[in-house]
């Protein structure tokens, strides 16, 4: 499979390429001065990964001639369903449609939200804004989780440093990059490397992963690290990786200080706006159902990230885990992390948003929610299934029995069936 279409470039300004994908224009930058007009390139992130031959690209662009415009079909079907009312709800939503912006207290009428009406007005809102805005371009990242050793505690994560029970694992330099091979063989354009705070692996360690990879393909790279020195994060910027995942976890203050301990709040927003002050691509945002977590917090959640004014939105339910102090917590439901999506589409209408794989435990069905409620991009786990086990943030993670091949073709299924397109996410114009 190969779920990624390639555009051709039709014009480039000041590193900014035009990109055409069947007449339709995307914005994509363009690094080491990598493609120019006329060239075939796929892009990702808004960033063009790779240039390609027009004998490769055009049989490609073949295949999808017809689907592209099928799918945009579907899209709009699935979105065009509008659940009209008359109440608060309906009005916020008209509001908000109409470029308005929501105040704190729309927020909070929108988060407490319940009848089935009102959630269903709320959900197709947030879809028809996605499409309105972004039109069905997807995004399908790909995480190799490349280390369960930490050396933080959070109460929420399974695999903090206290939970003795958990067997730890370590891929090695070359096992990370046969990893990423396969994940690009299998037609992944973007790949996240993930692990727990892991000192093991040194600045150069990681730097000459993620240079060998970037030497060897197209795709755009984020790590995901954790609280590492600038000169790290600056050395893999330079070695190739353009993304960084980071999130801030919760913008309360005194939830982060009990939840991370020996964690400052402040010192990790700091990191997250240099890395974006710096050029990463940034994805981040938080976790929802913390202990002491109030409407109030994941407003101001959802504000403080849009402020950091991220590539990528990545928040999701605190599922709790038995190894850790939160083992008892209850689990969200369902219908407030949609709602939390929802609102996030509504207050930040060009947004890109992750529908997280910690979603799509709350049931069979909840990441085509997601998608549905306002979401645009999946991550797949794409860690060998020998570790994948081993990587416990929280219980439950699916697929984790199967290959990435088969987790790879059901979600090209879901994404047909809700007619969105590996266009990438990058700016219309
Ligand atoms: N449930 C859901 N997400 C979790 N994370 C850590 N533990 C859990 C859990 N129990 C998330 C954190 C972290 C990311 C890598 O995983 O938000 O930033």
């Amino acid at each position: 499979m190969c779920y990624a279409i390639p555009g051709k470039v039709i014009a480039v300004t000041n590193n900014i390429a035009t990109v055409d994908y069947f007449g339709e224009l995307r914005r994509a930058h363009v690094m080491d001065g990598i493609a120019q007009i006329g060239d075939y390139v796929y892009a990702q992130g808004g960033i063009v990964v790779e240039k390609i031959s027009a004998a490769d690209a055009i049989p490609v662009l073949e295949i999808w001639r017809e689907q592209f415009f099928e799918l945009k079909k579907v899209d709009a079907r699935l979105s065009s369903t509008s659940t009209k009312g008359n109440n608060t709800i309906a009005s916020l939503i008209a509001k908000a449609e109409n470029g308005g912006n929501l105040n704190r207290n729309d927020m909070l009428a929108i988060l407490s939200a319940e009848n089935r009406t009102n959630l269903e007005m709320i959900y197709t809102a947030a879809n028809r804004t996605r499409r309105n805005r972004l039109d069905n371009a997807c995004c399908v990242h790909g995480i190799i989780e490349f280390s369960n050793h930490c050396l933080n505690d959070c109460l929420y994560c399974g695999i903090r440093a206290g939970n003795k029970v958990l067997k730890r694992y370590r891929m090695s330099s070359e096992e990370i990059i046969d990893a990423a091979d396969h994940a690009i063989k299998l037609g992944f354009r973007s790949l996240v490397l993930q692990s727990g705070e892991d000192q093991y692996y040194t600045d150069a360690m990681l730097a000459a992963i993620v240079k060998e990879i970037h030497e060897r393909h197209g795709v755009l790279l984020f790590v995901s690290i954790g609280e590492r020195s600038k000169e790290c994060y600056r050395k893999l910027y330079e070695s190739g990786a353009y993304g960084a995942l980071i999130r801030f976890e919760t913008s309360n203050k005194n939830i982060y200080e009990r939840m991370r301990p020996g964690k400052k709040l402040q010192a990790r927003l700091n990191l997250i706006r240099w890395l974006k002050e710096i050029g990463f691509i940034l994805a981040t945002g938080f976790l929802i159902s913390l202990p002491g977590q109030t409407q109030d917090d994941i407003i101001n959640d959802i504000l403080l990230t849009k402020s950091l004014k991220p590539d990528m939105y990545s928040f999701g339910p605190l599922i709790p885990h038995l190894q850790t102090p939160l083992a008892t917590i209850e689990k969200p439901n369902l219908s407030y992390i949609l709602k939390v999506i929802a609102l996030s589409r509504l207050v930040d209408p060009d947004a890109k948003i992750l529908a997280t794989t910690a979603l799509e435990t709350l049931g069979p069905d909840a990441g085509a929610a997601g998608l549905l409620a306002g979401a645009n991009s999946l991550m797949i786990d794409a860690t060998p299934s020998k570790y994948r086990k081993l990587y416990d943030l929280y219980p439950g993670k699916t697929g984790t029995d199967e290959s990435v091949e088969a987790m790879a073709e059901k979600t090209i299924k879901l994404l047909r069936s809700l007619g969105r397109a590996p266009t990438d996410l990058g700016v219309l114009l």
